[in-house]
């Protein structure tokens, strides 16, 4: 018996306020035509006045919870992936673990930019196939509108607010790639691309700061990067490419979700994709895809399913499972 985190439920939430892409065109020398041919982006969703992180980590969370016929008390972990936390401490996921009512077990954030869901997912796997918890709610969350330059064209349109959570749960598996549950993971960063991609602010700098990338060279890095790690993960899993159902990739620009595809000799129908509604929601990204992918139908229950993504850092990895 091998001991794997299994996907028990999933859920979602988007901010009320809905975003088109004509909305810059006032303000901005863009057009609603660069956007979409540049990145695939239609709309995203902003968050309210006074909304926060927390606010939609928590909405994602019940909807998990509500999928998967569980309540908060029977979790025993919560791990937030956000760089955009309601404070600088304590952490989003303590803030969810109170407004959820839990009043046992233990919640912390992993904060690796967009590839946070990426590795929190790896961090949860850790804890539940060591025995450290049974239940974990994996959330990715973000507010990402309250880190922008609104006067710069190349950044302020990619990205969205929303959140996205993935209950995972112990469950026994032969210990074999027919297993249900995250099958092989693969993290990597290099510090020494941390200019690419960046808030120009902090706690130490006593600024708050705003997201600033050198947009085409990140995009230079990402196909690349993202193909080998999907590629290691698979190989780890004793799985390949034609193994793969579904690709749940970070949902940046749908030329990169398009070339990752490509270069893993997968067709676009493989790819759940929802960058034209969502924006770039950083760490949410994922998991937000995984829930429109499962309420659509697509993704279904023994799927295969590689997820991947990159960001500031850079940091990148892959998560295999089984759905
Ligand atoms: O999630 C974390 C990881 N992030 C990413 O994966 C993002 C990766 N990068 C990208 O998605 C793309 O590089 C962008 C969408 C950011 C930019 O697309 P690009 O095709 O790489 O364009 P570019 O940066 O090479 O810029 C081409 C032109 C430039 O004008 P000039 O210098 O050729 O005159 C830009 O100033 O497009 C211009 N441009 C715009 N034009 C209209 C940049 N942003 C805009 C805009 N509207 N919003």
């Amino acid at each position: 018996m091998t001991r794997r985190a299994v996907v028990r439920g999933v859920g979602h939430y988007l901010p009320e306020k809905v975003i088109e892409n004509s909305h810059f065109e006032s303000t901005l020398e863009t057009t609603d035509e660069w956007i979409r041919a540049r990145t695939g982006i239609e709309r995203r969703h902003f968050a309210a006045e006074g909304e926060t992180t927390s606010d939609l980590a928590t909405h994602a969370a019940n909807a998990a919870l509500a999928h998967a016929g569980l309540t908060a008390e029977d979790i025993d972990a919560i791990v937030v992936a956000t760089s955009t936390a309601d404070l600088t401490f304590p952490s989003a996921a303590t803030m969810v673990q109170a407004k959820l009512g839990m009043t046992r077990g233990f919640a912390f954030d992993v904060q690796a930019v967009c590839a946070g869901f990426v590795y929190a997912l790896s961090n949860a796997n850790a804890l539940i196939v060591s025995g450290q918890a049974d239940r974990v709610l994996v959330i990715g969350a973000e507010t990402f509108s309250r880190i922008m330059d609104w006067t710069d064209r190349t950044t302020c349109v990619l990205f969205g607010d929303g959140a996205g959570a993935v209950l995972l749960e112990a469950q026994d598996g032969a210990g074999t790639s027919a297993d249900r549950g995250i099958l092989a993971t693969d993290l990597n960063s290099d510090g020494r691309f941390k200019d690419l991609l960046y808030v120009d602010g902090g706690v130490s700098t006593q600024t708050t700061g705003v997201l600033r990338m050198e947009g085409n060279q990140v995009f230079r890095h990402a196909v690349a990067k993202l193909a080998a790690t999907a590629e290691t993960a698979l190989d780890k899993a004793g799985l390949t490419a034609s193994d793969v159902d579904w690709i749940v990739p970070h949902q940046a620009n749908i030329r990169i979700i398009q070339g990752t595809a490509k270069k893993m000799g997968l067709p676009m129908e493989k790819v759940v994709v929802t960058v034209q509604d969502h924006g770039n929601t950083s760490a949410a990204s994922i998991p937000l895809a995984m829930s429109v992918g499962v309420a659509n139908g697509q993704i279904k229950p023994g799927d295969l399913i590689v997820t991947e993504a990159i960001g500031g850092g850079l940091a990148w990895g892959a998560v295999v499972l089984r759905w």
